[in-house]
């Protein structure tokens, strides 16, 4: 069974979106508006439920409807950055609609500048902390947003990647990938590389849909102060 496969069952087996949420991912999916999938819902219900954060962070919240649905699943506060306008505004009229203003937050910028001046902020070590991030904006960039992400993702909380394997395409060889396709391909590989093996996370791939990644950020390596050295 492939992931197109486990996406099918998944699609077919999911309970409806119920309510307004559910008329919303309806007149999306009919629009050509992009929408999470079912596998991405219930992977977002998953550590929604599991982590029960209370402040999330969403790259690419289109036009509100996966904001919600996290909303939907837990108490908490979102800030989602949006770079398109029309897209931001839509957001921001179906949150108001269902009553959630004072919880979700939609920026409407480009989320590199966004993550600059957040990870730069006044937290604990000059930057905000965020439970979990969700992580569905423009492919290309992941690699670039990744270390703002890793100043804003608190320790033990989760990054939540959507759209990463492409259908399959970025399994493949570079040379099986059409030459327009080459560059996505090369960053999301560098991506997914820099987030296994960097030791800053421990990571999960996953193949259903489009491909997911979950990971949990571990703490930063202690200063070496050489007291344990031998000399
Ligand atoms: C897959 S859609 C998001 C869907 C949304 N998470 C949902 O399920 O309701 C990706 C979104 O990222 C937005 N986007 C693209 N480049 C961006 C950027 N540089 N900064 C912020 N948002 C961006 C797009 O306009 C698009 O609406």
């Amino acid at each position: 069974m492939n992931g197109t496969d486990t996406d099918t069952f998944i699609e077919w087996m999911s309970a409806a979106v119920p309510g307004s949420l559910g008329k919303l991912e309806k007149e999306a999916r009919a629009k050509g508006v992009p929408v999470i999938r079912k596998s991405a819902q219930s992977f977002l219900g998953f550590f929604c439920t599991l982590l029960k954060p209370d402040r999330i962070l969403e790259i690419g919240s289109g036009v509100g409807f996966s904001a919600l649905l996290m909303r939907n699943y837990v108490c908490c506060r979102i800030l989602g950055i949006e770079l398109d306008s029309d897209r931001a505004a839509e957001a921001e009229k179906n949150i108001r609609e269902a009553g959630f203003s004072d919880d979700i937050e939609i920026r409407c910028a480009d989320a590199a500048d966004v993550l600059r001046e957040l990870a730069g902020g006044e937290g604990q070590d000059g930057a905000e902390h965020f439970d979990l991030v969700f992580l569905d904006g423009p492919k290309g960039q992941y690699l670039q947003y990744l270390p703002y992400i890793e100043k804003l993702t608190r320790e033990g909380g989760v990054l939540a990647a959507d759209n990463l394997l492409k259908e399959g395409e970025i399994l493949r060889s570079r040379y099986a990938v059409t030459r327009r396709n080459r560059t996505i391909h090369r960053k999301m590989r560098e991506f997914i590389t820099e987030m296994t093996r960097s030791g800053r996370w421990q990571t999960m791939l996953i193949g259903d849909g489009d491909g997911m990644l979950a990971a949990v950020r571990k703490p930063d390596a202690a200063p070496d102060t050489g007291t344990d050295r031998t000399v």
